[in-house]
């Protein structure tokens, strides 16, 4: 399992992972960078963070941003990560609070897609990802890393599963976390995202046409695992 990251032989590269929503790409994503030793980055949770912020801060109400406000905003946000042992990943911070937890609610979810089709606030983020991702040894998972953020990452993986896969799975996650909510208001909410991530003016999500596909509507996460070696294996002996 440690042959890559015991290998110094190796140079680091850019791992970019976009897809849908709720595809599993975070979980894919964070055990990808722990078998390699690189850093995981969660873009969504940025964009989760400033609509948090905005909710919390008056600049959206009942779900609908007031732009101007929230674009006014952004300069006083301050996102930071820190890297959680326990979770062996890293949490999002604003402002010096943990909002690892409270991002993840239905509120910010409904909320989330039209904040991340507003322009600057795309700006900004993408600025602090570029950032983050210069000195490479990085798995960077969103909806435009591969095509805006690093379109020259080394490694591109576009992750798609079905839709009522997908819903199933976020369900027993919200359950578990204790939310009051149905299966079917989930799967209007994926669906809803995924047609707003894919006709959204400024950076839609889509397969940049040099990324390799990974559906796993019916694979384990050991199988993923297995699937990306010899491709891993491919991309790191070039680089
Ligand atoms: O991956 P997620 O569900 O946590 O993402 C939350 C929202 O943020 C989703 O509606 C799409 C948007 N997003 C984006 O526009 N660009 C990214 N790089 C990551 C997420």
């Amino acid at each position: 399992m440690n042959s890559f990251r015991d290998n110094s032989q190796n140079k680091k590269i850019v791992i970019a992972v976009d897809g849908f929503s709720s595809g599993g790409k975070s979980t894919f994503a964070r055990l990808l960078a722990a078998r390699l030793g690189y850093i995981f980055i969660d873009t969504g949770a940025m964009y989760r963070a400033v609509t948090l912020y905005g909710i919390e801060h008056g600049a959206i109400r009942n779900g609908v941003p007031d732009r101007e406000r929230l674009v006014g905003m952004l300069g006083e946000i301050d996102i930071t990560f820190r890297f959680n042992p326990a979770r062996q990943a890293s949490d999002i911070y604003v402002r010096g609070e943990c909002v690892e937890e409270k991002i993840r609610g239905i509120e910010v979810s409904a909320a989330v897609s039209s904040v991340s089709s507003i322009p600057e606030v795309r700006r900004k983020l993408v600025a602090m990802q570029q950032q983050m991702g210069k000195d490479k040894g990085v798995v960077m998972d969103g909806r435009d890393i591969g095509t805006v953020v690093f379109p020259d990452a080394e490694l591109k993986l576009f992750m798609t599963a079905d839709p009522g896969v997908r819903a199933r799975r976020r369900y027993e996650e919200l359950r578990a976390r204790g939310e009051d909510v149905s299966l079917e208001e989930i799967e209007r909410n994926i669906r809803e995202r995924d047609r707003a991530d894919q006709e959204r003016e400024v950076s839609p999500l889509r397969k940049a046409a040099d990324a390799v596909v990974l559906d796993n509507s019916g694979m384990t996460l050991a199988q993923q695992m297995e699937w990306i070696e010899p491709i891993l294996a491919e991309r790191l002996g070039k680089a």
